[in-house]
Order: structure tokens, then C-alpha cells, then sequence
């Protein structure tokens, strides 16, 4: 009954201006029955990553839940784990409207926010009054446009937030702040982690130690990636997240009138590129720390793809505009089967397992069938 109600929704929603459905929605979220659980989680499901345990590798991208109104909505759904934000330290608007873009041919999207967000002690606040319990929360930090240390916006995001996150994702990799990119390269890279986890240190004797991860962009080439990872490596960073949305437009893109739209692309034409960007990764980590992989996941087989390509956990955004809530518990059925397919025993058995082909670019998709 609430899955063919959420598809009828789901259809009306598209006539919709983008952003506004997206208003709706977290509206209709909040208002979701508690006693609309997902069933329990096959243990062959269950992942631990970074000192935490989660029940299905399914994460909520961030981005959906920038204000943290709906985290245990999101987990009642079926999601192991979500991820708020991205939250600066002060409120911002964001860039004017419009700046989200349906590419409906490409089932994906461009949007250029710029961080509208609430600001860290309204986000703050709200997850006190209503604290994320049944999944692990990671809230994600970045920096105000106008920031003159941004820097120290990301400290202050650990400060605020060390007691009620279970871990915290470092954005460096939004494109619609401008230079905000750049904390990527490694010398800016070597301060920032510097100076965060000497915050999330000091903040351990009170809250407990509290992971941090590196959300990096699809865009960089290996020559950046190369001393990128070198430093995450040397700061000993909890895990990295692989990857954000791409400022590059493939050219198989359909809808040519909306691509032409500033910002960045998720979805779909997003897979190719991140997949292997975190294949990459996987092969320069040596299993130093874990990776999640986000990017374009719509399915048990693009979901699986990347876990054989690196991945530990994974994460979505884009795919549920076009599939709608149904497709955690489809995604988590088909892990199940393959699985069985492959005779593992349980799905971390699949984690990298085929990262060499990712990386040179010998697996697809399609001949993976
Ligand atoms: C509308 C929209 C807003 C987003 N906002 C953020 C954000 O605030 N912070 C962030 O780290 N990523 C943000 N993202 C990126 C997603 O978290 C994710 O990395 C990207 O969309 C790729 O996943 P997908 O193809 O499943 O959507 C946003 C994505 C979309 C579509």
C-alpha cells in the first residue's frame, strides 16, 4: 500500500519544479509512520567499516538530507547508514534559482546549490531534539562561500558536531563553491587534515574517537589522485569517499538543453567515471582504510559493480528521484542473489575483486551481464 502510493507520488512529483518536489518530499518524509519499517537485514548484508557496524552497505548520499530533518525517516526506508549536510558554519542561501536540472533521457541530474544549508547550530539543535539512532549518522562538513579560513570552518564542524556524529565526511569536492576544489591539492590537503583531526582528537577525550573521511571529486587525474592519497595515507584518514558530482559532460549525454546547465552531474553518466575513479583508489590504498563508492548507483547490479571495484559501502542520491524509495529492498534482494551466484559467503567477500579491471578500464557494465 505505501510502496504504490510512494510510485503514484513519485510520478506526480516530476510535473514539479525540481526543487520543490525535492521541498515536498522531505515534508512527506517527515511525516512518514513510524511503523513503515524495512524488514531486518540479512546478515550476509551486515559491513564493519571503521569501527562501526552497518546492517546493509546502503548509505544516503549527501545532499538529499542537508538540514538533518529526515535521518531516521531515510533509515526507516531501509538505508544502513546516512550522511546530513553538507552544513557550514553559517547559514547560507545558496545560489539563485534555478540550480537543480532534471536530465530525465539520462536519469540524471545538475545541480549548482552552493551550500544552502541552515548552518551548524540549527542542524545542531535539530539533531539533539531528534538524534539519528538506528543507523550510523555521518554529518558532512564544509565551508561558507565567503569563509577566510575555510579551514577552520571544517574544525569548527568538528567541534559542533563531535557529539552527535558517528562520523564526519570532509566535502573538498563540491563544484559549485568556487575554489573550493583546490583544498584538494596536497599542500592545501596536508593543513586541512592537519589541523581536522588534531580538532577530532582533542574532541575524542569527551565523545569518543570519530571517523573521518575525504569526499573527493571524479574530475582528478591520476596525477592529482597519486599525492592526494599519498597524504590522506600519511594522516592515517579513516576512509574516502569516492566520489562527488562531475563538472565534465560525456558527450553520450541525451538531453543536450538542460547538460548545457553549470554545476555539477549526478546519476547514471556518473557511474563510468566514478567506478573507475574508485577502482583507482582501491589500488593505491592497499586496504589501508576503506572507501565508499557513490556515483550512479540505480541498481543491485551497478551497487555490486562497486563493491567488486573497491567499495565497502556504498552510496545514492539520484537514483531514488527516478526509482523512488522501492529501490533500497530491490538493491538489497539482488546483493543477496549475487552472493549466492558467486558462492561467497557474505558480501564483503566481494569488496575489490575485480578493481584491476575497473581501474584499466576492462570491466563494463554490460560484458559484466
Ligand atoms: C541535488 C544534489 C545535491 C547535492 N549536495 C551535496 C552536498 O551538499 N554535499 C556533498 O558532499 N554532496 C552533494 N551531492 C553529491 C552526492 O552526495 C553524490 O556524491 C552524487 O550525487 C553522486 O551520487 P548519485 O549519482 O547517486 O546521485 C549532491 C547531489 C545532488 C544530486
Amino acid at each position: 500500500m505505501i510502496g504504490a502510493f510512494a510510485t503514484l507520488a513519485q510520478s506526480l512529483l516530476f510535473y514539479l519544479d525540481p526543487e520543490f518536489a525535492h521541498r515536498l518530499t522531505i515534508k512527506a518524509l517527515q511525516l512518514l509512520p513510524s511503523a513503515a519499517a524495512a524488514p531486518p537485514d540479512d546478515p550476509r548484508l551486515a559491513t564493519q567499516a571503521f569501527g562501526l557496524s552497518f546492517s546493509n552497505p546502503f548509505g544516503l548520499a549527501a545532499g538529499f538530507d542537508k538540514n538533518a530533518e529526515v535521518p531516521e525517516a531515510m533509515a526507516r526506508l531501509g538505508f544502513g547508514f546516512v550522511e546530513i549536510g553538507t552544513v557550514t558554519p553559517r547559514p547560507q542561501k545558496g545560489n539563485p534559482r534555478p540550480r537543480l536540472f532534471r536530465l530525465v533521457a539520462d536519469e540524471a541530474a545538475i545541480n549548482r546549490f552552493g551550500f544552502n544549508n541552515k548552518g551548524h547550530a540549527s542542524v545542531h539543535r535539530r539533531l539533539l531534539r531528534h538524534p539519528c539512532e538506528s543507523v550510523p549518522l555521518c554529518v558532512n562538513l564544509g565551508a561558507n562561500k565567503d569563509a577566510e579560513d575555510r579551514t577552520a570552518d571544517y574544525v569548527r564542524g568538528i567541534e559542533v558536531f563531535a557529539d552527535v556524529a558517528s562520523y564526519f565526511t570532509i566535502n573538498v569536492s563540491s563544484p559549485n563553491t568556487p575554489g573550493l576544489r583546490d583544498l584538494q591539492e596536497s599542500q592545501a590537503l596536508d593543513d586541512l587534515l592537519a589541523r581536522v583531526l588534531a580538532a577530532r582528537d582533542a574532541a575524542a577525550e569527551r565523545f569518543g574517537r570519530k571517523p573521518v573521511l575525504l569526499k573527493i571529486a571524479p574530475d582528478l587525474t591520476l596525477h592529482e589522485l597519486d599525492p592526494l592519497i599519498f597524504v590522506a595515507r600519511t594522516h592515517k584518514i579513516d576512509g574516502l569517499i569516492v566520489s562527488n558530482t562531475t563538472v565534465a559532460r560525456p558527450t553520450s549525454l541525451l538531453d543536450r538543453v538542460q547538460a548545457a546547465e553549470a554545476g555539477g552531474l549526478s546519476g547514471k553518466p556518473l557511474f563510468a567515471p566514478s567506478t573507475r575513479m574508485l577502482a583507482q583508489a582501491y589500488l593505491r590504498i592497499e586496504q589501508q582504510f576503506p572507501l565508499i563508492g557513490v556515483g550512479g548507483i540505480d541498481s543491485a547490479e551497478t551497487a555490486f559493480a562497486k563493491i567488486e571495484a573497491g567499495a565497502t559501502l556504498v552510496q545514492l542520491y539520484t537514483a531514488l528521484v527516478y526509482r523512488g524509495p522501492g529501490l533500497i529492498g530491490q538493491m538489497k534482494r539482488g546483493l543477496l542473489e549475487r552472493i549466492h551466484q558467486n558462492s561467497y559467503q557474505r558480501l564483503t567477500d566481494a569488496i575489490g575483486t575485480a578493481a584491476a579491471d575497473w581501474a584499466s578500464g576492462k570491466a563494463s557494465l554490460t560484458n559484466r551481464l
